[in-house]
């Protein structure tokens, strides 16, 4: 069907207050959390030209059926971004920043999904990426920075799971042995699942239809195929996140969406939204893909949030509620609008948060205005105040008593009333 020209597009929203507050808050909580670590916030163009996303996997969903991708007025092929590890491994390569470089980010990404609940095709993501070390210390690092993050939300209901895909060798072996047993099931797994093993088999891994689990439940794991080098690194991330008392649970068939990933891949899932759209988040490491974009071997590991995802475990976790609203004076003039402007204008230079009407609307207008705002207080002025050299303070809250105060010490007044 086609959209109609004047609604959202589909699979995109406006986000309106208190909605869009919220989402400040969120980003403004991982901000915190990030710089306190150590990363540096990095804001990175919202489309590439589309080879720097090809290195998600030729086979992979976001790359063949997902890239929001065109050719610009100068005939590039350019794409909006679909997430934004590749263009931060792009921006690596570009600036060559010294190392280790700690980077965080927040913002939309764009994939041409199925829209329905919890999946969107703009979609916000927080998220931050370390590269320069090999050290499973840093995988334990990253995970434990989102694991924290979740708590902060007051998210209780949370699970880490953890697997490693190994090297890229490792991965080959893996694939090979992988290959030859579904070949051999392939008459039990469902067409789907048929298809996907054409283009990507580790892919098949991650059906959740009824038919394939049984394959999937036999088939070999790639815990099997790991070399020392990659089974130590697994082995040291799960001592980590043990004495970190982060809980986990270890899931071979854990194989994520891009292919740039090698060792260690997580996904945090929550169990109080809807199974299918479930993972809150996701990462793992990508040691060869700076060197897949021309610069020298440079590890990476990193991952990234789903901010609208993980606002939806808040709501069913009721955590981290929306904003209360944030007005505190509304100011009312029935003198025809001039000492609501300078008023107004008074109090925020005070610092105050506060509003008023326009239109010169009527005293019973005004104050619905005022009730609707969510504003505390109320500051009245008629003709009588102004001769008299007063307000009058209206508390629109509680028991919505009211006084005259004298205009001079109105502020020293309001900010002993709101604060
Ligand atoms: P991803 O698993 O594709 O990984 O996305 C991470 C999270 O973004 C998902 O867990 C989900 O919460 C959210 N998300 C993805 N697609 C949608 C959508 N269509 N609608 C709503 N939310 C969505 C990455 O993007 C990697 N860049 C993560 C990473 C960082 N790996 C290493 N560093």
């Amino acid at each position: 069907m086609k959209d109609s020209v004047y609604r959202a597009p589909k699979g995109t929203r406006d986000l309106v207050w208190p909605d869009s507050e919220r989402r400040r808050s969120f980003i403004n909580l991982f901000a915190e959390i990030a710089g306190s670590s150590g990363y540096a916030e990095i804001v990175l163009p919202m489309f590439e030209h589309r080879e720097v996303f090809q290195r998600l996997g030729d086979g992979t969903d976001v790359v063949r059926k997902e890239m929001y991708d065109f050719e610009d007025k100068g005939g590039r092929n350019i794409a909006l971004r679909p997430e934004q590890t590749a263009s931060i491994v792009r921006s690596y390569v570009e600036n060559r920043p010294s190392l280790p470089w700690k980077v965080w980010y927040a913002g939309p990404n764009f994939r041409y999904e199925r829209a329905q609940k919890g999946r969107f095709r703009q979609f916000d993501q927080v998220g931050l990426e370390a590269l320069g070390p090999e050290d499973p210390h840093l995988d334990i690092e990253v995970i434990a920075i989102a694991w924290r993050f979740y708590e902060a939300l007051g998210l209780r209901k949370v699970n880490l799971q953890l697997n490693s895909i190994g090297t890229s060798q490792d991965r080959v072996r893996y694939i090979e042995a992988l290959s030859r047993y579904l070949e051999n099931q392939k008459e039990f797994l469902s067409k789907e699942s048929q298809d996907t093993f054409a283009v990507n088999p580790l892919r098949v891994l991650d059906s959740k239809r009824d038919e394939d689990v049984q394959v999937i439940s036999e088939a070999p794991s790639i815990l099997d195929h790991l070399s020392d080098g990659a089974q130590s690194h697994f082995n040291e991330v799960q001592e980590g996140l043990e004495k970190l008392a982060i809980p986990y649970i270890v899931k071979p068939t854990l194989v994520r969406g891009l292919d740039y990933y090698v060792k260690t891949t997580f996904e945090f899932t929550s169990e109080s939204i809807d199974a299918a759209q479930d993972a809150i988040g996701g990462g793992g490491r990508y040691d060869g893909l700076a060197a897949e974009m021309g610069a020298p071997e440079t590890p990476g590991v990193g991952f990234a949030l789903g901010l609208d995802r993980t606002l939806m475990a808040c709501d069913a976790e009721k955590s981290f509620p929306e904003p209360e609203h944030m007005l505190e004076i509304f100011v009312v003039d029935t003198t025809g609008g001039a000492n609501a402007l300078v008023i107004t204008d008074e109090l925020r230079q005070e610092g105050f948060k506060v509003d008023r009407s326009f239109d010169d609307r009527s005293m019973k207008a005004q104050m619905k205005a005022a009730d609707k705002s969510g504003a505390k207080i109320a500051v009245i002025v008629g003709d009588d105040e102004v001769s008299n050299g007063v307000v009058t303070i209206r508390d629109l809250r509680g028991k919505g008593g009211q006084e005259e105060i004298a205009s001079e010490s109105m502020i020293a007044d309001l900010r002993k009333k709101l604060r």
